[in-house]
């Protein structure tokens, strides 16, 4: 069970095939995932992180399996999460009083999670370090908001290997351990739907931090996350990525977001797309209808957009409760440097596009007045109005 990552340093994470979401239902598992934890056999004996509680009896067992669970030294949990330290508990009646290495939030979160004020809390900040022997050293960096409070990463000199928990990583599973060894497509795309829909509301974090670790002027030879591929061949490329992530990413691509009663709003969205392609032939567009999509892949796809348009018709004063639903995710994002507009049809009323552009410009986009509007079903004369949105949307 135990695999070798270099030298000293093995994986003993949990490889999950059968997941199929995370964070309950909000964020979809489409290749599997992995929790990855890492064992450190220098003169000392370090266990770096562990995996989410329906896996900690397997995940007790293999490592007894491994070692003598007495002879760990050390426990360094980087994230208090539950996908990470759901085996504490576990594994702490076998070996108590075992140091825990975290950083002060995470004290709170372990605590307030497992109720054991009593488990030999070390707290430890940005430039700490344990000795482990043999001229090694852990050296912490705290990761706060890389994803929550508590975050940080672990630092394994003489080998350059970054531990760095949540970030850089992919809910994806891969047997084989390295990003050289994964498919180049499927790993790409789920870290950037990772970063998309888990890292996007903090990107300022994220750029502040980037800037940091590259200051340290570590040398890095491996990334080592906690969820998916280690990043051992050219292993900065992914933080190459983030630092383009973080910054406001976007390509020349526009993404219609819509949901539909009676296929009025539908057809809209299909009238949009054509005068967007012939508005502006060079872009990307993509068409979303949120009763068949996966929502975070809608995320994903808005993530690399400069513009959305998102259409609903008008039910009840407002718009229907999916394309509601999926806005209130898209608020979380908080993105930033995005065009949007409205569409959709009505049969009285009529509100739907003033709710959409409410809630899109509290959401941070920039949310153009032109829209289209239809009164009850489109016919091919709206034609004009699409093209009239779609060179709206396309105007710098
Ligand atoms: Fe924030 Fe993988 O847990």
């Amino acid at each position: 069970m135990k695999k070798l990552v270099k030298n000293n340093v093995s994986w003993v994470g949990h490889i999950d095939w059968e997941l199929e979401s995370f964070h309950g239902d909000d964020y979809s598992i489409h290749n599997g995932s992995s929790q990855n934890a890492y064992l450190v056999q220098e003169e000392k004996t370090v266990l770096i992180d562990t995996v989410w509680k329906p896996h900690s009896n397997d995940f007790v067992a293999n490592l007894k399996t491994e070692i003598d669970l007495k002879s760990i030294d050390y426990i360094i949990v980087n994230h208090g999460e539950v996908d990470h330290s759901g085996a504490l508990p576990e594994l702490l009646q076998e070996i108590p009083g075992t140091p825990i290495y975290c950083t002060a939030n995470a004290v709170k979160s372990l605590t307030g999670q497992y109720h054991q004020p009593d488990w030999n809390f070390q707290v430890v900040k940005t430039g700490d370090s344990l000795d482990i022997g043999n001229g090694k050293k852990l050296v912490f960096v705290e990761m706060r908001m890389l994803h929550w409070p508590d975050s940080m990463a672990t630092y394994l000199t003489e080998d350059n290997i970054l531990f760095s928990n949540d970030a850089f990583g992919q809910h994806f599973a891969v047997k084989e351990l390295f990003n050289d060894r994964a498919d180049q497509c499927q790993l790409m795309a789920e870290a950037i739907k990772y970063y998309a829909n888990i890292l996007t509301p903090f990107s300022p974090l994220v750029k502040n931090k980037l800037k940091e670790i590259i200051g340290l002027n570590l040398p890095i030879d491996i990334i080592a996350p906690s969820h998916g591929a280690i990043w051992r061949d050219n292993p900065m490329q992914i933080v190459e990525k983030y630092q383009e992530w973080a910054d406001n990413y976007q390509t020349d691509q526009i993404t219609i977001i819509y949901d539909t009663m009676w296929n009025g709003t539908q057809k809209l969205a299909h009238l949009i797309a054509e005068a967007l392609s012939e508005a502006s032939p060079d872009t990307r567009v993509k068409v979303c209808n949120l009763a068949v999509s996966d929502k975070n892949d809608v995320v994903t796809e808005i993530f690399r957009s400069k513009a959305i348009l998102v259409g609903s018709p008008t039910v009840s004063n407002d718009i229907l409760s999916s394309v509601g639903g999926f806005l209130h995710f898209v608020r979380e994002m908080k993105f930033k440097g995005k065009k949007a507009a409205a569409f959709g049809c009505y049969g009285w009323s009529g509100e739907g596009n003033k709710v959409l552009r409410e809630i899109l410009t509290n959401s941070g986009f920039d949310v153009i007045e032109d829209e289209v509007k239809c009164n009850w079903n489109p016919d091919d004369s709206f034609k004009s109005a699409a093209k009239a949105l779609a060179e709206a949307i396309t105007a710098q």
